[in-house]
């Protein structure tokens, strides 16, 4: 038995993955499973714990100051994990990372210009994108042998000279993607070619399979440092998504003066419980309870892509990093709406849609599966009885 397999109740803790399940997907929280938004249904490592406990049983919140530990932590994090080593000043800290990009959307392009996504790709960024009066520009990733790849030469034909900047998800939040060194130069290389910022949001950099290994963007190309910016964060790998807090990492000075213009322009600074949080997470007990945590994901990977991958019609991109399952339902023949309905009204299983993810998304669904294994199983059972008339 793993500390993973506790089957924690979330409802009436304000969670919206499970207590706004049935608003939004009318899967009804009786005996629905939900398996939409990115947080995992466990709780964090005990040192995050205990942080927050020496907090509120000292009982006063007042303002932070020196933040030297809270920096050394992330430092000490990248050095060891990562192989990536930064300077405290070149630290950022934002209300998390999609904060994170609206800041960078605001301080690098100016209202009309292209901001490039390769598609599918995290919702957020379009939405961000959209409402910041940027034009969101499109690169689809081929599907190419049931996986993600990208194709440099129909980028560059695309491209208007309008462009100012361009968002990576690296590791590939749907596909599941860790990216090549290969690929991670083409990105590189692409960005020069087109004179684009590029944002490079690693928040999934900690939670890759075993037999892959995650390259942070600074380590592949050394001449990129004057247009890159970094994101990075505590809160998908150890679940703790509430504290909105985000790692943006900028080394080039004149980058970091106009992203600390920006800061500086709108007030932000982060809240104290998210910080001593991070500091606490980012330790050495911190790092065992991820490998763990991440042993435990790839057991749930390996139940779900099997049992979903029995379904004819049904198929899972192999998972190379991040708790998402990536399912291509086009196999069915099924129309959206169909098999949509299959999971949500047969199944009782709220997933995320594929349509908000952008041009490639429309006959998928994301399943979170950062939950204890029986119930991973048990979605797995549903499917295949929601789909048995395939079989
Ligand atoms: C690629 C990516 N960036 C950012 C976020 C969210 O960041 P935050 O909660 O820090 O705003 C997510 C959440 O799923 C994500 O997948």
């Amino acid at each position: 038995m793993s500390r993973f397999d506790e089957e924690i109740d979330r409802f009436g803790t304000h969670s919206v993955k499970w207590d706004m399940m049935e608003d939004i997907y009318g899967v009804p929280a009786s005996d629905g499973l939900s398996m939409w938004v990115a947080d995992m249904d466990f709780r964090p490592p005990a040192c995050v714990q205990s942080a927050l406990e020496r907090m509120t049983g000292h009982g006063v919140y007042g303002y932070f100051g020196d933040d030297a530990a809270y920096k050394a932590s992330i430092q000490w994090w990248m050095a060891e994990r990562h192989g990536w080593h930064i300077r405290p000043e070149w630290i950022f800290s934002t209300h998390g990372l999609v904060n994170g990009t609206g800041l960078c959307i605001d301080a690098f392009t100016k209202p009309g210009d292209g901001v490039v996504l390769f598609t599918p790709v995290y919702h957020a960024f379009a939405r961000t994108i959209k409402a910041a009066g940027r034009e969101v520009v499109e690169c689809p990733l081929a599907l190419r042998d049931g996986r993600y790849e990208m194709d440099f030469d129909a980028y560059d034909s695309q491209m208007t000279g309008n462009e100012r900047m361009v968002i990576l998800c690296s590791p590939h939040n749907p596909g599941g993607r860790v990216w090549s060194r290969a690929e991670l130069k083409g990105v590189a290389e692409f960005a020069k070619r087109h004179d684009l910022i590029l944002v490079s949001d690693e928040i999934h950099h900690d939670l890759v399979m075993p037999g892959h290994s995650h390259i942070p963007m600074p380590l592949v190309d050394d001449g990129i440092k004057e247009r890159l910016v970094m994101m990075t964060a505590t809160t998908k790998t150890f679940n703790i998504a509430g504290s909105h807090l985000g790692n943006v990492i900028i080394a080039d000075d004149d980058l970091r003066a106009r992203f600390a213009a920006r800061m500086g322009a709108l007030g932000i600074s982060p809240n104290s419980f998210g910080l001593f949080m991070a500091t606490a997470a980012y330790s050495p007990e911190g790092a065992a309870w991820v490998d763990e945590l991440v042993t435990y994901l790839d057991g749930n990977r390996r139940a779900f892509d099997a049992a979903v991958n029995a379904i004819p019609g049904l198929a899972s991109m192999p998972m190379e990093s991040t708790y998402l399952a990536w399912v291509d339902f086009a196999g069915t023949g099924m129309t959206r709406d169909e098999f949509t309905s299959r999971v949500e009204k047969d199944a009782h299983i709220a997933a995320n849609h594929g349509t908000t993810f952008g041009t490639g998304g429309e006959t998928f669904l994301r399943f979170n599966f950062a939950t204890p294994r029986a119930r991973v199983i048990e979605a797995g059972e549903r499917l295949a009885k929601a789909f048995a008339d395939l079989q």
